[in-house]
């Protein structure tokens, strides 16, 4: 064979092996609560997944998608979601590792990425180090120090002098406690008491009644959102903190969408500062929350279904750029840098970082139409994770 036909015959080798690859259905496994006290976080972010792909005929990178979903509840048990991100590995054979609701399955399945160099996509936890165990991890979500710097340096503009901090005990919540100290003192305010409770079935009377005691012009607080925030909610107004004069501010996990009716009343006029509300003002927006009313009828579309509509987005934009190759190593190369248009406003991908650069947003719990909504004031464009410096 001359070299002429030697290179033909090669291409068309290369094109038959390609061909075959896009022919394949890509194969996605999702590591996620789906029972137990965090049943939310899983059904949210499937629903964000189920409405990308419904609104791309099923596909992503031009591949067809199997979904293949393992439920890590009760979400916090490290071990449970490695070992189910082990079996989609090795007995499913999956491309791609996606999910995460909390911070210690993103910690515990890092090591497994690495080592089947397979792209782990976080669609939720937020722990800023995340990013950093593992040079496989890409995240669509958000870090905590990033929707807490905002309402720190908003609090200290307005009037709040002294804040007592409160915060679920694990890594969510020390990134949190950590942002929010240093961006507030910076500002020249002051943080006059700290707790940290345990995440789960914490009891709040006490903590709320040493916090009328110390008086602060505010209390910031983080727990993930779910039966904890809601009695804190409810505790907080009941022992008449508001009625003392106490503000409360938060990052937008404590007036998310899923949680907020709960909460009720006491919820307004509260001040978050977050990435996404049901009420952003776009095209995007618009369309995202009318497919999901429409599939899902009987719930409220919040930060994790977006944080999962977007993780199927990246993962389409990425296998675009590899011409529908799932290589571990060539996905998060063409994941590096990517930006579009998410249903909370402009987003990319931190080539840095792997993390992600959105729109923080500050706002204030108001209703409309009868129901509770973050309705957002005031904003900071393009603002990457403060964490990682
Ligand atoms: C987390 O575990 O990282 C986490 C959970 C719930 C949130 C945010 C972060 O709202």
């Amino acid at each position: 064979m001359n070299h002429r036909r030697a290179f033909i015959a090669l291409t068309l080798a290369a094109l038959g092996a390609s061909a075959a690859l896009a022919a394949d259905p890509i194969k996605i496994g999702l590591v996620l609560p789906m029972s137990g006290p965090f049943a939310a976080y899983g059904k949210q972010i499937e629903h964000g997944v189920k409405l990308y792909l419904a609104a791309h005929g099923e596909m992503v990178g031009g591949r067809k998608v199997e979904l293949i979903l393992k439920d890590d509840s009760p979400g916090t048990a490290g071990d449970v979601s490695k070992r189910l991100a082990q079996e989609l590995v090795i007995k499913d054979k999956v491309d791609i590792l996606a999910g995460f609701g909390l911070t210690p399955a993103g910690f515990a399945v890092a090591p497994v990425a690495t080592e089947a160099k397979k792209a782990m996509v976080i669609m939720n936890a937020g722990t800023s180090s995340i990013t950093t165990k593992s040079n496989y991890i890409v995240r669509t979500s958000m870090t905590l120090p990033q929707g807490t710097a905002p309402i720190a340096a908003w609090a200290a503009k307005n009037g709040i002098k002294k804040v007592f901090t409160l915060v679920a005990d694990f890594g969510p919540g020390h990134d949190a406690e950590a942002q929010f100290k240093k961006t507030f003192g910076e500002a020249g305010g002051q943080v006059v008491g700290e707790v940290r409770a345990p995440v789960k079935n914490p009891d709040f009377a006490p903590f709320l009644q040493k916090i009328k005691d110390t008086k602060p012009d505010a209390v910031f607080i983080f727990f993930p959102p779910g039966s904890e925030t809601i009695a804190f909610m409810k505790g907080f107004a009941e022992r008449g903190l508001a009625a003392a004069g106490i503000r409360l501010i938060a990052t937008g996990d404590l007036s998310d969408e899923d949680t907020v009716d709960a909460i009720g009343d006491p919820a307004l006029g509260l001040i978050t500062s977050f990435h996404y509300s049901e009420v952003h003002k776009s095209a995007e927006n618009k369309a995202f929350v009318e497919a999901y009313y429409k599939a899902f009828p009987k719930d409220r579309p919040n930060f994790m279904a977006v944080g999962g509509y977007d993780g199927m987005q990246l993962i389409d934009l990425a296998l675009k750029k590899t011409g529908g190759n799932a290589d571990g190593d060539k996905l998060i190369e063409a994941a590096k840098g990517l930006k579009w248009i998410s249903p909370r406003g402009p987003v990319s991908i931190d080539p840095e970082t792997r993390d992600i650069i959105q729109t923080e947003y500050l706002r204030r719990i108001e209703k409309i139409g009868g129901k509770l909504q973050n309705v957002e004031f005031d904003q900071i464009n393009e603002f990457k994770d403060p964490g990682k410096q």
